[in-house]
């Protein structure tokens, strides 16, 4: 929509903070009005509350301004209401009865990153509300600096068979690519294939085989490859703020749902790796069981690997492996483990 707009690059912006931000602080500013409204309010009139209360607690827009525009855009039939409610709003102090309240986040987000990161975990929650960097390679493909670190931590060497088992987009699979590896890029489906083909083309990175197959059975010669990348499919708890609905619509289950899906894909990429070969896990999430939990089971099923040093700050050492929280460098947050199979 805002491609087919002709407003300029400032109300541009102001459009995608008002869209984003909103919807990132839905619970917030839902608290904020609902302290004033006694009943059901349809949704399109809860949307323009929503709006008017962000721009009200979370943006410098004048307050004749965020009330008068948002009661502007109302159903005709709701603008009193609106008007009033908004007002009220404005008027009163900003105050929270919990910290998913105010940093909004499902009650459950909150108690798990508790319960699994401490002291970190409001931290990280706070960062994860910020806008997002835009960080782009050498090569012009926009890569965040915690999946170009990965790419870095993996350390291809030239002429390295690499398969990189859960590829699409692409960003990894071109980047390992670029270094200089010969890369098996596979993913599930064709569609999320043809993502990273395209991907491909455009960075020009050639030296890239792409194959559409389950990680979890992936066709591949077993003890034929240097290097296996599994950056799992995951909750995605790391990159709230690059997603500004996802933290809505997370559930509970997917968490464990995933992390079974995880041990099986680490399971069947180790025997692709010839000895002295190295598997790297990565996840861009934050909770114990798609983190540590692998770390354990990896320890329990193949008592053999030998874990490679975690990298140096602002990683941090996680079990075997390296945690890379939002707020330590303002990237996405991200898990790393490095083992490599005895030579
Ligand atoms: C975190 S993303 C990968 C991002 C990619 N490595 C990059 O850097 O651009 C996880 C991917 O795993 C894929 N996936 C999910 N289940 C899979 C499976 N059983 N086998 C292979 N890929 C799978 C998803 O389609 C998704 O593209």
């Amino acid at each position: 929509m805002l491609e087919a707009s002709d407003l300029d690059d400032r109300d541009r912006r102001f459009v995608t903070e008002l869209v984003y931000g909103t919807t990132r602080m839905r619970r917030a500013c839902d608290h904020l009005v609902d302290r004033f409204v006694a009943r059901e309010v349809e949704p399109t009139v809860r949307n323009a509350l929503r709006l008017g209360a962000y721009q009200l607690a979370f943006m410098d827009v004048p307050r004749h301004a965020a009330v008068g525009e948002t009661v502007g855009i109302a159903p005709a039939r709701a603008r009193g209401f609106v008007n009033a409610i908004l007002r009220r709003v404005a008027d009163a102090p900003l105050e929270w009865p919990t910290p998913a309240h105010a940093l909004s986040y499902p009650d459950w987000i909150v108690e798990r990153l508790g319960a699994d990161l401490g002291d970190e975990a409001l931290p990280a929650l706070e960062a994860m509300n910020l806008a997002p960097s835009v960080t782009h390679r050498a090569d012009g493909y926009t890569q965040d600096l915690a999946s170009q670190w990965v790419v870095d931590l993996v350390d291809v060497r030239e002429g390295e068979r690499v398969a990189d088992l859960c590829a699409a987009p692409g960003g990894k699979a071109t980047g390992m690519a670029g270094r200089g590896a010969l890369v098996v890029a596979g993913d599930l489906t064709a569609s999320r294939v043809g993502l990273i083909t395209g991907n491909v083309t455009r960075t020009g990175a050639d030296s890239v085989v792409t194959l559409v197959a389950d990680g979890t059975s992936p066709a591949l010669r077993p003890a034929s490859l240097d290097r296996v990348l599994v950056d799992a499919p995951c909750s995605g708890i790391g990159v709230l703020r690059r997603r500004a609905d996802a933290r809505w619509r997370i559930q509970p289950g997917d968490v464990d749902r995933l992390a079974a899906l995880q041990r099986r894909l680490v399971d069947a990429a180790l025997p692709l790796l010839r000895p002295g070969g190295l598997l790297v896990y990565s996840v861009c999430t934050l909770t114990d069981v798609e983190t540590l939990g692998i770390d354990e089971h990896l320890a329990a099923t193949w008592p053999d690997l030998e874990p490679l040093a975690a990298p140096n700050e602002p990683w941090r050492p996680w079990g075997r492996g390296a945690l890379l929280l939002p707020h330590a460098a303002g990237t996405d947050g991200m898990f790393l483990l490095r083992l490599q199979v005895p030579s």
